[in-house]
């Protein structure tokens, strides 16, 4: 079998001053495919991501193993880390809005990863970010490199997200809900974008949704989590056949059109689910 990017065994998490985990013994491994990351508000999605990154300041992490490559994450340097963020893993985020910076012009944002990361000209730089902005789709990437990120579309700047985490070829990309402030149509030009990345650049992908049909169209595999645990790991496509009743509670909880008007279930939350091991 091919070595993973990642490795994940017995992944905990606790706030500084927080009296219980947020994460609780995670385990996983992936490969070059599209893992998503299900589970309702509070079940430890992101923490999870971020953990990967190791942007939880204050917050203690500890693992049987944390690898990412031939990374030990566990105990890398920050300095080393510095290396690795951006360049070799990176993070897509919810909100364009929150995660670039109003007073710069957004292709000079994009471009500063590959300056930050690479020994080039600023004209390089400029000349990556450009074909970068071509390749998740905007029209005409010299008039929006020039732009402010209030002059842009939420999709757009969701996209200008995708080019700067994408420009400096990461092996790992996180996004954390990458497409729940975008509406319809142009949330199938972002996943259609990471999916062509997924195909062509055969990059590791980690998608945090708390969307069960979007993971079950778009991901390779699912893992559900609750109270920081991963309850059941499954391919996407066998979600409709999941055993764990916490799953089929998850399920049962989403509207379908022509579902009928009765009452949609509630989930019935059982303590022993804080115990068992996935
Ligand atoms: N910075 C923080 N400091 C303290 N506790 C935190 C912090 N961030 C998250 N938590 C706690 O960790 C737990 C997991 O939160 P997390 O944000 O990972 O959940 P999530 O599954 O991503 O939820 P959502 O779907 O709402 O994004 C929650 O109990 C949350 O209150
Ligand atoms: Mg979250």
């Amino acid at each position: 079998m091919e070595k993973p990017i990642l490795e994940v065994d017995n992944l905990r998490i606790r706030y500084g001053g927080a009296s219980a985990e947020a994460v609780r013994g995670v385990s996983f491994t992936l490969g070059r495919e599209r893992l998503g990351i299900v589970g309702e508000s509070g079940s430890g999605k992101s923490t999870v991501g971020r953990a990967l990154l190791r942007l939880l300041p204050g917050a203690t992490i500890t693992a049987d193993k944390l690898r990412f490559g031939e990374l030990d994450l566990l105990t890398l340097s920050e300095k080393e880390m510095l290396k690795v963020r951006g360049r070799r893993m990176s993070m897509i985020l919810q909100d364009p809005k929150f995660s670039l910076n109003p007073i710069r012009r957004v292709g000079d944002q994009v471009a500063e990863t590959y300056l930050r990361h690479f020994r080039c000209s600023k004209a390089e730089a400029r000349d990556k970010a450009l074909a970068m902005l071509e390749a998740v789709k905007i029209r005409d990437p010299e008039r929006v490199y020039d732009q402010y990120p209030h002059e842009i579309s939420g999709g757009m700047g969701q996209r200008v997200m995708i080019a700067m985490m994408l420009l400096a070829d990461p092996d790992l990309v996180i996004a954390d809900e990458p497409t729940s402030a975008l509406d319809v149509t142009v949330r199938l030009q972002v996943l259609n974008i990471l999916d062509g990345l997924v195909r062509d650049r055969g990059i590791g992908l980690i998608m945090i949704s708390h969307d069960l049909n979007l993971v079950r169209n778009f991901c390779d595999r699912v893992l559900i989590m609750y109270a920081g645990r991963v309850v059941e790991t499954l391919a996407a496509r066998d979600l409709d056949r999941a055993e764990h009743p916490y799953t089929r509670g998850l399920l049962a909880a989403q509207p379908r059109i022509g579902g009928g008007r009765a009452p949609l279930a509630v989930l019935d939350r059982q303590l022993e689910w804080l115990e068992e091991k996935a």
